[in-house]
């Protein structure tokens, strides 16, 4: 069903970029939250999130160039630094000073290798900084990026609706229902942390791959508040990561980012080299029935129907969401045991 954060008064950091994608040569342009705006570095490598427009006549500032680590306005030439402000007019008469007038900035930090931006005014969300996801020396990463037209909770919400697998995945992850799955969900202060176990993992078609077949599988999946969900997966002897952030762009896009992490021994490099193939074709799985589901109550409306125990953990995804977004936070946290086929 449909859900608005548009109209929500909220603070938190978003994930405006990776840090790759931001350098000293060229400004990256970037929609976030309705804003147009463009990242760079200074010379010194710091980053800036500037509005993507000249205060002088409103050029976008993504029109423009890098020199010196400042961007250069297309139109006149005025130069903006990190902090937005001009540091050069360059048709200036002589006696002129420096227009006073600056470039609209925002808060941002880079964080194990995003680039994330303050949203919102609370001091303490500020103060706390962006979460911590660090990237383990043990695993072997890579990154994948998608915009997907869905709202934030559409997506989320996917994350801990693990019987779709048995369907939308079925060509290469999950052949099921195959068995049962036992799961204990917790609500937490950060979220909502899941522990399903499978109690047949050699069933489910993935592992008919791995070299150690046989072995149990379970997935611990959490919440994080408002828009990460962090998925970790244990295939007998491998474990694999995935941590997915949200970053909304307007009321029908939203732009996805994806680490996923991979651990396999001496299978690790090329585990990760297959999954980085195999990633996308089930990530384009996952698109497809989500914009799919997202169109479809926006064009004709509707609510969601009779949820039954598989689908407690979105359902309660999406309760703390709703929750976060209406200021409604509390600090009695539910617990519950469900089972279903999967
Ligand atoms: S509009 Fe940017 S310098 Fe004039
Ligand atoms: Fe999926």
């Amino acid at each position: 069903m449909q859900y608005s954060i548009w109209d929500k008064d909220f603070s938190a950091w978003l994930i405006a970029a990776r840090s790759e994608q931001v350098t000293k040569k060229k400004v990256y342009k970037r929609k976030l939250m309705k804003r147009e705006i463009v990242l760079f570095r200074n010379k010194d490598g710091e980053v800036a999130a500037l509005k993507d427009q000249c205060p002088h006549k409103g050029l976008p500032l993504s029109q423009g160039h890098m020199r010196d680590g400042n961007v250069v306005c297309g139109y006149h030439g005025w130069a903006f630094d990190v902090s937005g402000s001009c540091v050069k007019g360059p048709c200036l008469n002589p006696n002129e000073t420096c227009p006073t007038v600056k470039a609209e900035s925002y808060t941002v930090k880079e964080q194990d290798g995003w680039v994330w931006l303050f949203w919102g005014s609370d001091e303490k969300v500020l103060a706390e900084g962006p979460p911590s996801f660090p990237q383990e020396k043990e695993f072997k990463w890579f990154e994948l990026e998608r915009e997907i037209k869905a709202q934030p909770h559409f997506i989320l919400e996917n994350s801990f609706d693990c019987t779709h697998a048995c369907f939308v995945h079925n060509t290469y992850f999950r052949n099921g229902p195959v068995q049962l799955a036992n799961a204990e969900l917790k609500e937490t202060d950060y979220g909502m942390h899941v522990q399903t176990r499978e109690e047949d993992g050699r069933k489910v078609r993935i592992t008919k791959y791995l070299p150690w077949k046989g072995k149990e599988v379970y997935h611990t999946d959490e919440y994080f508040k408002p828009f990460t969900a962090y998925v970790n997966y244990h295939f007998g002897l491998a474990k694999h990561r995935i941590i997915l952030t949200c970053s909304p762009e307007d009321e029908n896009t939203t732009r996805v980012y994806t680490r996923t992490g991979i651990q396999a021994g001496p299978f690790s490099s090329i585990s990760a080299w297959v999954l980085k193939y195999l990633t996308p074709v089930i990530v384009a799985e996952d698109i497809e029935a989500i914009e799919g589901q997202a169109r479809s109550y926006s064009e004709q409306g509707g609510h969601y129907g009779q949820m039954k125990d598989a689908d407690v953990p979105a359902v309660w995804m999406f309760a703390i969401y709703r929750r976060f977004f209406e200021n409604r936070e509390t600090d009695s946290y539910r617990t519950k045991q469900i089972q279903y086929r999967l």
